[in-house]
């Protein structure tokens, strides 16, 4: 295989998994096109310096990926290192000391990581695996201190931050809702004003069913 359509193969399949991991279900090649541009010219430039200094080494990365897609799909699980409760596929008796090529995939990731900080990281230092329990992170990081159409904007770039949020922008039936807020935002602006005054009408008490309170804190 050519070297370019190699390092196409091995990027349009493989890094798009793990790189920054997927939040949502659905994959597509052009997934950084908005959040990482340039991340594939990124990978494309360590895969070749790789195979330059060793040539066998384009054929480990095919082994690799070969290897990953057929245990249980291509989903990066043979990138895991062992744990004390797991036990991965890179020491299993058929790879130990026969898969190569780890190193190329660190460079990968370093240098795409560098060039793209990305929303992950940013979110994995607000929000860390242990503690910050208090800590914010934005809704809307185009304009967090602003009621705006922000979020539709994030969400356009895959960055909505709640997983219920980003998919309504997920490949599905609402994709061109999400689309229109994201460019109109006097259109968001009256929908979501009719939103509120349709969800205040949610069964109010009314008549003898209620009461005026004489104090908005209790019951009369
Ligand atoms: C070049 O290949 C050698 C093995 O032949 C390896 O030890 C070294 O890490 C490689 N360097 C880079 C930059 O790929
Ligand atoms: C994998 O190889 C290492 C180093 O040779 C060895 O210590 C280990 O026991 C091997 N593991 C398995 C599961 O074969």
């Amino acid at each position: 295989m050519a070297p370019k359509n190699f390092s196409s193969f091995i990027h349009s399949i493989w890094i798009l998994l793990f790189v920054f991991g997927v939040a949502s279900a659905q994959l597509t090649p052009d997934f950084y096109d908005k959040t990482c541009p340039g991340a594939f010219a990124a990978i494309d430039k360590v895969v070749r310096a790789a195979i330059a200094n060793e040539s066998r080494m384009g054929a480990s990365l095919l082994r690799l990926q070969f290897h990953d897609c057929f245990v249980n799909g291509c989903d990066g699980s043979v990138l895991l290192d062992d744990t004390p409760t797991m036990k991965g596929e890179k020491t299993a008796a058929a790879n130990n000391n026969s898969l190569r090529g780890f190193d190329v995939i660190d460079r990968i990731k370093a240098e795409v990581e560098s060039l793209c900080p990305g929303v992950v990281s940013s979110l994995r230092a607000i929000c860390p695996i242990t503690g910050g329990d208090n800590n914010l992170a934005p809704l809307d990081t185009e304009t967090p201190t602003v009621f705006d159409n922000g979020i539709y904007k994030d969400m356009m770039m895959e960055k909505g931050l709640l997983h219920s949020d980003q998919q309504f922008h997920n490949g599905g039936s609402t994709d061109s809702q999400v689309e229109g807020y994201s460019k109109n935002p006097e259109a968001f602006a009256a929908d979501f004003g009719n939103a509120m005054i349709k969800m205040g009408n949610i069964t109010p008490l009314t008549g003898t069913s209620g009461q005026i309170r004489l104090n908005c804190r209790k019951a009369n």
